[in-house]
């Protein structure tokens, strides 16, 4: 080890300060030697029983502390804010930036020389990464794995996505309350977190796409003994990369980003990972747009053949040779030379990855579909840009124009949607304006909305629908999400009228409200922000600073990082 180890600076002086800082230690019965020269590896641990899809994360936790202890590191384990999806309210993104500055401030605060963090559900991967970023130390990511696949009735259920089916309406007729029951039950059968390629699986192989985890583990479920194995290599790990100074800047180059947006495209992964990658990008201080996901992602093919847009569960994933796979076969297309946290390259990791199953994972000669990306649309609409996942939308409606059909709020909707004498039909366009960053606050998840009971039993299944909120990694639809900017911040969004027509063109990546610019002026003119959403705490301090969805909802002071240097000493 050649550098200085930051956690001297606390332990290894013989002044007052080097005594207070071991003897209240020794309390947990340390010896001697680990306090003479032993890398200090944080465990960040997002553990909590309110966010189930980390339940499990408290016992890994102790595995990964095996390898630290193994390669000669000192363990230190640390809990951070931990953001549950399905529990918290009014939704996890309004606190992924605040979890974020938790995980930044205790690792920067305290004797710390490498950081594992341990992740699981939708926003525990970016929030601790985002936080991790903005130090710089050496770091790896422990994903904390997928559910078993979820089972009903003898068939496999997705997370999320079966759900989907069961809430709409219609579909509530086919199913009794036992059913549902059984589903209820049968969906979450182990620990891990929901195996659809939903958010938390699309982060876990991002993070994997980034280099920042052993080759392999994103599929792994989180019950599978493989799990535990990869938490004790991790721990064992973590230790050399400190001595190599393997830190983050090292691995998340330009190239490591642009690597995760071609493999995002080719396992058909959430939207989410748009905003997610933006905000980790920005912590780098790496020039990532919006346009870039377009420009990298939007022709690269389908391999993958998982829920929500395919068939398959996370479980087959990793039984078919899990995301090695994909990033073996898209070789061509990836930086090969793109550093990993083991040392090697990503190309040189995954060069040998046997492929178990082609129905699940498919070759590059014959891709699922051709064209998987994310399209970046432009327009009037969304000056800024706004999404679509073309892979889970309905063709018919890729090129589109009907007149919208405009909720003000997510009450205003559901207040609204199944009046009888709504005026609304397929070929309209449904508006939801209030759910973006600033508005709701928090940007949730409600872009899918349902389609209006009406239509629905009309045999209806999918209507363009756009708004400034996300949508579930689950869900699928013709659904037009992130608009930039937002409604609540005077978006050309916030002046769309009932009747006004709307057109949405994906293949020219246009989306444009086509009213003149005289009307648009006229209304820009009168449009009145709606008040704020809080007055105190964190939400106020939140709306007061969070970006919009295209520079990836992070918050303005927050964006880049300070290092790993505390300038003032505990005195
Ligand atoms: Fe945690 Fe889906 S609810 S990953």
């Amino acid at each position: 080890m050649s550098k200085q180890l930051r956690s001297f600076d606390w332990f290894g002086k013989s002044d007052k300060m080097g005594f207070v800082h071991r003897s209240w230690l020794r309390n947990q019965g340390y010896p001697d030697d680990y306090f003479e020269g032993k890398p200090v590896i944080g465990i960040c641990n997002t553990w909590s029983e309110l966010t189930p899809c980390n339940g499990h994360l408290r016992d890994f936790a102790e595995i990964v502390k095996r390898g630290v202890v193994e390669a000669g590191g000192f363990p230190l384990e640390f809990p951070v804010t931990s953001l549950g999806e399905t529990i918290m309210r009014p939704t996890t993104m309004l606190f992924r930036n605040l979890a974020s500055m938790d995980v930044e401030e205790t690792i920067r605060a305290n004797p710390i020389d490498g950081v594992v963090l341990l992740t699981g559900c939708d926003k525990t991967t970016p929030s601790t990464v985002m936080g991790a970023c903005s130090v710089g130390l050496p770091t790896i990511v422990v994903p904390g794995g997928p559910m078993l696949n979820g089972r009903f009735r003898g068939a496999c259920i997705g997370s999320g996505s079966f759900n989907w089916l069961i809430k709409e309406k219609q579909g509530l007729e086919h199913y009794s309350k036992e059913d549902i029951h059984e589903v209820e039950v049968g969906a979450a059968r182990s620990q891990g977190h929901c195996m659809t390629m939903g958010t938390a699986s699309t982060m876990a192989c991002m993070v994997e796409a980034l280099g920042l985890t052993l080759p392999g583990a994103a599929a792994i479920p989180a019950v599978d003994a493989r799990k535990k194995t990869i938490a004790q290599l991790s721990g064992r790990r973590i230790v050399e990369m400190v001595k190599e100074d393997l830190t983050l800047a090292k691995i998340l180059t330009r190239e490591a980003f642009e690597n995760a947006i071609v493999i995002n495209a080719a396992i058909g992964g959430s939207t989410n990972f748009i905003i997610h990658l933006l905000a980790i990008a920005g912590r780098m201080g790496i020039d990532l747009t919006l346009e870039d996901f377009d420009r990298i992602g939007a022709r690269i093919p389908l391999l993958v053949n998982l829920k929500p847009s395919g068939e398959f569960l996370m479980e087959d994933f990793y039984y078919a040779g899990g995301l090695p796979v994909v990033i073996r076969e898209m070789g061509r297309y990836l930086k090969q030379d793109a550093m990993t946290v083991n040392g090697l390259p990503i190309g040189e990791n995954n060069k040998k990855s046997p492929c178990y199953n082609t129905e699940v994972i498919a070759t590059l000669d014959q891709p699922l579909q051709q064209e998987a990306g994310i399209a970046v649309l432009k327009g009037n609409l969304c000056e800024n840009g706004a999404v679509i996942k073309p892979s889970a939308a309905s063709p018919a409606l890729m090129k589109h124009r009907g007149p919208a059909v405009v909720f003000e709020t997510m009450e205003d909707y559901h207040q609204r949607i199944d009046d009888p004498a709504l005026e609304i039909d397929e070929h309209s366009v449904i508006v939801l304006k209030g759910v973006g960053p600033v508005g709701y606050p928090g940007m949730p998840e409600v872009g899918n909305v349902d389609l209006p009971l009406k239509l629905l039993e009309k045999g209806i299944k999918d209507m363009v629908r756009i708004s400034d909120g996300r949508m579930s990694g689950t869900a699928s639809g013709t659904v037009v999400l992130h608009v930039s900017p937002e409604s609540s911040v005077g978006g050309t969004l916030a002046l769309v009228k009932d009747g006004d027509m709307i057109e949405i063109d994906v293949a020219n990546r246009k989306l444009q409200l086509d009213i003149s610019d005289e009307e648009l002026q006229k209304r820009r003119k009168a449009w009145q922000a709606p008040p704020p959403q809080a007055t105190r705490g964190y939400v106020k301090f939140y709306i007061d600073h969070v970006q919009q969805a295209h520079l990836g909802a992070d918050l303005d002071l927050l964006r880049g990082g300070s290092g790993s240097a505390v300038s003032r000493d505990l005195h």
